[in-house]
């Protein structure tokens, strides 16, 4: 059971939803249904759960009915068909307290215009979550006040919200969101009205943020770029239509139709994916062996090159000449990662594109590490070529280049 779900959740907004509702099943498209009973389709048909502690982006162009879905998960919008579950219960048969209760404890809601009371001093905007609930006075401030220093406002505490930058005015719904401590926090084009620079300090402190607290964020955009930043996974929308849920990989690699295809097409893909995505288990892992059973496993496995792991850490590779040198030189017991090669070694999170200049200079598996500096896979050349050199499927065959070329056309950043 996931967090959240909807299912086969269909909303016409009209006079006579469900009369529009039948004609849609008859097979009526939104711009036939609105031209010819008024009604206009804000969801068809989707059906879509959201994980705990994930942040999930829902992506679509204007009027594709992104905020008609998130506003389904505090019931702001009741669906005309379908069903709408929070931990497997269904909000659309909660009463009305239960409903309040939900809305209280369970969500807030970032805006894109921050929604902040202009009378209000950055304190009491903060804290205002908490004054609803019923928190005494002096342990809402004090709570205000610690969220205020996670975003990085100390200092303006008792500052206005016209006082404040449109960035800065952002940071102080953020806190407001987080210091009323419900587990799912919506995003509705929160950030869209700031300066890019400013945009992408906040995408890094709602990835932060959410990391460090396990919250469930839901973030809506119409722009791929914050949501390849943002998100664990993304939906697509499109007139209403979920058209792909995917990790941001899938979404630039495998693009479903046409329209995603439109949205990734211009995507620096190396910038935007990271190591993880490509990497692959390593053919031969080696775990805190001598030269000789490091010799002997290379030939069970049929290969030339083991990477040695030494305790969970990754201390280097090998290849079969320099040990048999090393087994001549030092002896065949002597332990395999004391002539390990230490390559460099990138980490499970770096964007591929920061590891290109390796891989073009040793055109061989680079070892990546997770973030704790264990051994986790490698990333081939090949691999990466071939993303580089992939259009996506629907492109023309003329226009690909092979995976050896691409790679050495791929541009790192300087
Ligand atoms: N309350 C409403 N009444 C009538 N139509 C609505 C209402 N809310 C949204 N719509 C329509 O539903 C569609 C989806 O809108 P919306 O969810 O706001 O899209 P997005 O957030 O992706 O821009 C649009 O065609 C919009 O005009
Ligand atoms: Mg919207």
């Amino acid at each position: 059971m996931s967090l959240i779900e909807l299912d086969r959740v269909t909303t016409i907004f009209g006079k006579a939803p469900r009369e529009a509702l039948a004609r849609l099943r008859q097979g009526a498209d939104k711009k036939t249904l609105l031209d010819e009973t008024g009604h206009v389709v804000g969801l068809h048909d989707v059906s879509l759960s959201i994980e705990a502690g994930e942040i999930f982006v829902i992506m679509g162009l204007s009027g594709s009915g992104k905020s008609t879905l998130v506003r389904h998960i505090n019931r702001l919008v009741d669906p005309t068909d379908g069903e709408v579950r929070i931990d497997g219960t269904n909000i659309l048969s909660l009463s009305r307290a239960e409903l309040i209760r939900l809305r209280r404890k369970r969500i807030t809601m970032v805006f894109q215009r921050f929604g902040l009371l202009p009378h209000r001093q950055v304190i009491e905007n903060v804290a205002y979550g908490l004054a609803i609930h019923g928190v005494p006075k002096k342990e809402r401030l004090a709570r205000a006040r610690e969220w205020i220093e996670r975003v990085s406002l100390s200092g303006y505490e008792t500052h206005y919200p016209d006082q404040l930058s449109g960035g800065m005015q952002q940071r102080v719904g953020l806190a407001r969101a987080l210091a009323a401590d419900t587990d799912i926090i919506l995003m509705d084009e929160a950030f869209s009205a700031l300066d890019p620079l400013i945009r992408s300090e906040l995408q890094d402190e709602v990835v932060n943020l959410q990391r460090s607290t396990g919250k469930t964020v839901v973030f809506i955009t119409h722009d791929l770029d914050e949501a390849l930043r943002l998100a664990d996974r993304i939906a697509v929308l499109r007139d209403g239509a979920l058209v792909q849920v995917g990790t941001p990989a899938d979404i630039l690699l495998k693009p479903a139709d046409a329209y995603v295809e439109s949205f990734v097409r211009n995507v620096n893909r190396a910038r935007a994916l990271t190591v993880e995505t490509l990497m692959k288990p390593p053919a031969l892992r080696l775990t805190a062996e001598s030269i000789g059973e490091a010799l002997a496993a290379m030939r069970r496995m049929r290969t030339d090159v083991g990477y040695v792991v030494d305790d969970g850490r990754f201390a280097g590779v090998v290849t079969k000449d320099v040990l048999e040198r090393a087994a001549n030189e030092q002896g065949r017991t002597t332990a395999a990662s004391e002539v390990a090669e230490h390559l460099p070694s990138a980490t499970t999170a770096c964007a591929i594109e920061t590891v290109l200049p390796a891989l073009l200079e040793h055109q061989h598996p680079i070892p990546i590490v997770d973030e704790r500096g264990d051994f986790a896979g490698v990333l081939r050349p090949e691999d990466v070529g071939e993303m580089l050199g992939s259009d996506s499927p629907s492109k023309e065959e003329e226009q690909a280049e092979s995976p050896a070329e691409a790679l050495k056309h791929a541009q790192p950043a300087a």
